[in-house]
């Protein structure tokens, strides 16, 4: 259901974009969370730890123990609970304690097309892309001294689709959102770059190439039409004190090739990709941009509930 700005903001109040609102955070690549690891993460002020136990269940705890307050990231994993190490209390994925009263506040946690993505409040439907059986590969995550607000409302920038990946609308894009939940955009674009990664894109589309995507807050998922098959992407962001960690995922359809395919895929999303990251780094957002797509843009992430 597309809600419109009068419907969201009756008074004419314009609220700030959400920091932390609530949904799914990825905050690391399934791969380098390996049994026995545990890593730290702040989301919203909560600082929490992340693990794996023997078993390879991963699990995320508040950071401080039930029991003194002791912080978890020095504890250490044995079997399938996470050993504080001041008083050696052992806690499982669920929270519970053996033999104690008390539980730890355990976080929803999920597996995802090799990422790990962790819940921020609220029953925000997990972000998808692609189809279940899509086979999935994963880029190092990438810093960027920008803002996840800037790193989103890129993917829904126009003009940009022009001037930085030389695509052009086939067209005109269908934009669409559900408040509190996610914000839609569908567009048919050709190539008209020249990089040796356009040649390959135009090649395989036959120079048509259909998208959708969607923006889940700080999550964006990407499903592509060539034509003779589809791929997909998923991008988590992190919000970090130098501005966001950056996480990719990217998938195909099972088949013959997987590996090169898969290999190509890749590819051709990361060199899309890193176009925009050379052009946003110390990005500054302004909402006052005289662009319909975007205003609507703003008017979604405002209906996020903060976390
Ligand atoms: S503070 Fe963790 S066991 Fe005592
Ligand atoms: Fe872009």
């Amino acid at each position: 259901m597309v809600a419109s700005v009068t419907d969201l903001f009756p008074s004419g109040a314009r609220k700030a974009l959400p920091e932390w609102p609530q949904g799914w955070y990825v905050v690391a690549r399934s791969r380098d969370l390996r049994p026995g690891k545990l890593l730290r993460v702040t989301l919203a002020s909560q600082e929490i730890v992340v693990f794996r136990t023997a078993a390879g269940r991963p699990g995320a705890l508040d950071a401080h123990c039930p029991h003194m307050g002791a912080h978890l990231g020095l504890g250490r994993v044995r079997g399938e609970h996470l050993e504080c190490r001041l008083h050696c209390w052992r806690i499982g994925v669920d929270g519970r304690i053996p033999a104690q009263q008390k539980t730890a506040r355990a976080w929803n946690l999920t597996e995802r097309a090799g990422l790990v993505m962790l819940e921020s409040g609220g029953d925000r439907a997990l972000p998808a892309a692609g189809e279940p059986d899509f086979l999935w590969t994963c880029t190092r995550p990438i810093d960027v001294g920008a803002h996840w607000h800037a790193l989103t409302a890129n993917a829904f920038d126009m003009p940009h689709l022009t001037t930085v990946h030389q695509r052009e609308l086939v067209e005109p894009p269908k934009v669409s959102f559900e408040a509190g939940q996610h914000f839609e955009m569908e567009y048919v674009t050709r190539v008209r770059g020249r990089g040796a990664s356009d040649r390959v894109m135009k090649w395989l589309s036959r120079n048509r190439i259909q998208a959708r995507m969607r923006c889940h807050g700080p999550m964006v998922t990407v499903d592509t039409d060539l034509g003779f098959t589809r791929t997909a992407a998923m991008i988590g962001m992190l919000p970090t004190e130098q501005g966001t960690r950056l996480f990719g995922a990217f998938g195909i359809l099972p088949g013959p090739l997987g590996g090169l395919r898969l290999a190509v895929t890749r590819w051709l999303f990361a060199s899309f990709l890193e176009r925009d990251l050379g052009f946003v780094e110390g990005m500054h957002l302004r909402t006052d941009v005289d662009d319909e797509i975007l205003q609507k843009f703003f008017d979604y992430l405002r209906t996020l509930r903060r976390a």
